[in-house]
């Protein structure tokens, strides 16, 4: 078929690290979209684990967070008969893809990328060869599996940059080979903020408990989170400049319930925050319910979630393997 050929079935790519219970901001921001994409798109969605090997954790945590990431990717929605949901580290050609684009990686743009500069200054402790090349693997998740879009935050954009470049540098050394990605920017996409500090973003690591819902939060915890974020003085729901507490509020119920900022002005009008906190945290924890008792199914069901695991990990390596051959005849390397 065609490249431009309308009718064909548009490639959607992502990956999540398996870092932490992901959080509403998560969930709001991403994965709730990815559920949405899989009616129109042919989508991949992996867990990040060979990019969280750049900073250490216990290798017993870590086994435990890869699976309990994926089975929360399904609790989430993402149906393993309509999109292909793996492990990276369990499709062997991310890590060779990884290799062969480092080699057309240079230092410098490397060097300039904010999340190594960030992550660095972190962890002066361990500053590994990894957290440097990241770049390359992450470009060689995308360019495998031939991804047409990639839904990403702006704190990944830089990265699918870089991925866009160094396919455009592999098709031009090695001749036609890869697909170049674009960003995939849902209009629905909600950047959800911290509760105690609502300039900044949502964030699993947050040493505030109060600052951030996780997904597997029960009700009466989101309630009182919700309860406590932090606001203004003023009464009227209203999304204003300033008002950062109450907007993040409002985009919470709107991500969720789908209605506009004027009409949530217009339900809550002559009701005070005290009623829109309680109404916000009701609708997440309603949206959330689903989603925990589906986790803790899958986790209770082993053979399930390992059937399913080992099934993801030999369909993507299936794809990665056709595009991995090929790069590597025409690097010389077979
Ligand atoms: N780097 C991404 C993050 O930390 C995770 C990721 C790895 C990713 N490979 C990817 C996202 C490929 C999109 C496409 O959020």
């Amino acid at each position: 078929m065609n490249e431009n050929d309308p009718a064909r079935r548009r490639i959607i790519l992502s990956g999540i690290q398996p870092t932490g219970t992901f959080t509403l901001g998560n969930y709001l921001g991403a994965v709730k979209n990815w559920r949405q994409l899989q009616k129109e798109y042919d989508c991949y969605y992996f867990v990040a684990d060979l990019h969280a090997l750049t900073v250490y954790h216990e290798p017993a945590m870590r086994r435990k967070a890869s699976r309990a990431a994926f089975a929360l990717l399904l609790a989430c929605g993402l149906d393993p008969e309509k999109s292909l949901v793996f492990i990276q580290s369990h499709v062997s050609a991310h890590a060779q893809m990884g290799w062969m684009l480092s080699c057309l990686s240079p230092f410098g743009d490397l060097s300039r990328m904010t999340q190594f500069k960030d992550k660095s200054a972190k962890h002066p402790e361990d500053i590994n060869a990894g957290l440097f090349t990241y770049p390359a693997l992450m470009a060689g998740d995308i360019l495998l599996y031939q991804a047409d879009y990639v839904p990403v935050g702006a704190d990944q954009t830089q990265h699918l940059e870089f991925t866009r470049n160094v396919a455009a540098r592999f098709n031009h050394v090695y001749g036609e080979t890869f697909r170049l990605p674009e960003g995939y920017f849902p209009k629905a996409g909600a950047r959800v903020m911290s509760l105690a500090e609502p300039t900044a973003k949502m964030s699993k690591s947050d040493e505030n408990a109060k600052a951030t819902i996780f997904i597997l939060d029960d009700e009466k915890t989101i309630l009182k989170k919700f309860k406590s974020a932090v606001t203004d003085s003023d009464a009227e729901v209203a999304f204003r400049e300033g008002k950062d507490g109450i907007n993040n509020l409002m985009t919470i119920y709107s991500a969720i319930t789908g209605k506009s900022c004027d009409a949530i002005t217009a339900e809550f009008a002559g009701k005070g925050y005290g009623d829109f906190k309680t109404a916000v945290g009701t609708v997440v924890a309603d949206e959330l319910r689903p989603i925990r008792e589906r986790y803790a199914e899958l986790l209770t069901d082993k053979a399930y979630l390992d059937a399913e695991i080992a099934r993801g990990a030999e369909r993507a390596a299936h794809i990665a393997e056709k595009t991995l051959a090929k790069a590597k005849r025409k690097m010389g390397l077979c």
